[in-house]
């Protein structure tokens, strides 16, 4: 019965719609990067490298912010994304909204054009295997807007050239609200971005920063976000705007000891547009996005038809072409058909 469920996951066609590729350094490409790039990360062997942390949100972004320093070339970054993709190709993952920080990399003296070059060539390469990939800039909340500014302007060469397909905010979020950004998002609206936003579970505020991502910069997807459900007219506004929801349960777990259960069967029950997600699964356990399906499943007591929706929410609520959602929920159907 388990390993039927395991198996039914394994091949279920599906999206990825939150995951932070500089979350997707496993310490074996950590390790390699620092010997060729001569950093001393304080590990002789890759056992060494311990990517555990304490609790909560600001305890996770030591230890991922620590472990990209090791990331200083194209080629680093292109092995990065490679890795990522090609267990993606082997999980019936058909499509990735990827996350990348560029102002973690550029704050450290990378080039903008090193980190993106790096990660679009690995996007191309994947085509081959059936994965297809579009990317999303994330401004880091704990800079400042200027900084924000910049990376827009940065990235115009890369957004003519169709590299880009979203604008999302991410790190710490206290004193950090999406009303900082709301000139910075307007205008990449304006470019032609489509636009996300990080409201991690239970922080100071998060019912205000949800209110702020849906009502002022009027995001066209929401991240994390489980805290809607405190507030009913809010969810009932998510739930009119039909918008999606990316939640990453089995990040909670690692950062918080608890997966969010309650909110995330909350959202579904109601017909919202959640997906499940890994968000960064080097740091979460190695929990990568079907062991997530698995895990919330047996936390969930959910079964194949619960995970099939799941699957068809990842489509329906990405930033795919009408034509393309429509021909990936026939594979999810037919899928389900075929295995039921
Ligand atoms: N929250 C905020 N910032 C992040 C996260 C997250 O889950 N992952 C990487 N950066
Ligand atoms: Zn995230």
């Amino acid at each position: 019965m388990e390993t039927d469920l395991k198996e039914f996951i394994a091949g279920l066609p599906k999206a990825e719609l939150h995951v932070h590729v500089e979350g997707t350094l496993e310490p074996d490409l950590e390790f390699a990067c620092a010997q060729r790039n001569h950093i001393d990360i304080g590990a002789k062997t890759v056992s060494d490298i311990d990517h555990s942390y304490g609790y909560g949100l600001e305890e996770f972004l030591k230890a991922y912010y620590t472990g990209m320093k090791v990331l200083r070339t194209e080629q680093d970054f292109y092995d990065l994304t490679w890795a990522y993709l090609q267990k993606m190709a082997h999980s019936s993952v058909k499509h990735v909204e990827l996350f990348f920080d560029p102002q973690a990399h550029t704050s450290r003296g990378v080039s903008f054009a090193a980190v993106i070059t790096g990660i679009h060539r690995a996007i191309v390469d994947a085509r081959a295997l059936g994965v297809d990939t579009q990317l999303i800039m994330c401004f880091l909340r704990d800079f400042s807007k200027e900084s924000a500014w910049q990376t827009l302007l940065a990235a115009e060469p890369y957004r003519e050239k169709g590299w880009l397909t979203g604008v999302g905010l991410d790190s710490a979020e206290h004193h950090n609200p999406p009303l900082k950004f709301m000139l910075v998002f307007a205008k990449a609206k304006s470019l032609g971005y489509q636009l996300t936003m990080h409201c991690d579970p239970r922080q100071v505020d998060s019912v205000a920063h949800i209110k702020e991502a849906l009502e002022v910069i009027e995001v066209d997807r929401l991240d994390h976000g489980t805290n809607i459900t405190e507030d009913p007219d809010l969810l009932d506004y998510l739930l009119k705007q039909d918008l999606g929801i990316t939640v990453c349960p089995i990040a909670y777990y690692y950062t918080r000891q608890n997966m969010e259960l309650t909110a995330i069967k909350e959202l579904f029950a109601r017909g919202a547009k959640v997906s499940l997600n890994s968000d960064d699964p080097a740091y979460k356990g190695d929990t990568y996005i079907n062991d997530v399906y698995y895990r919330f499943a047996q936390e969930a007591h959910w079964g194949k038809d619960e995970l099939a929706q799941i699957a068809k929410n990842s489509f329906t609520s990405s930033w795919l072409s009408v034509e393309a959602k429509k021909a990936y929920l026939k594979q999810v159907d037919d899928y389900v058909k075929a295995n039921n």
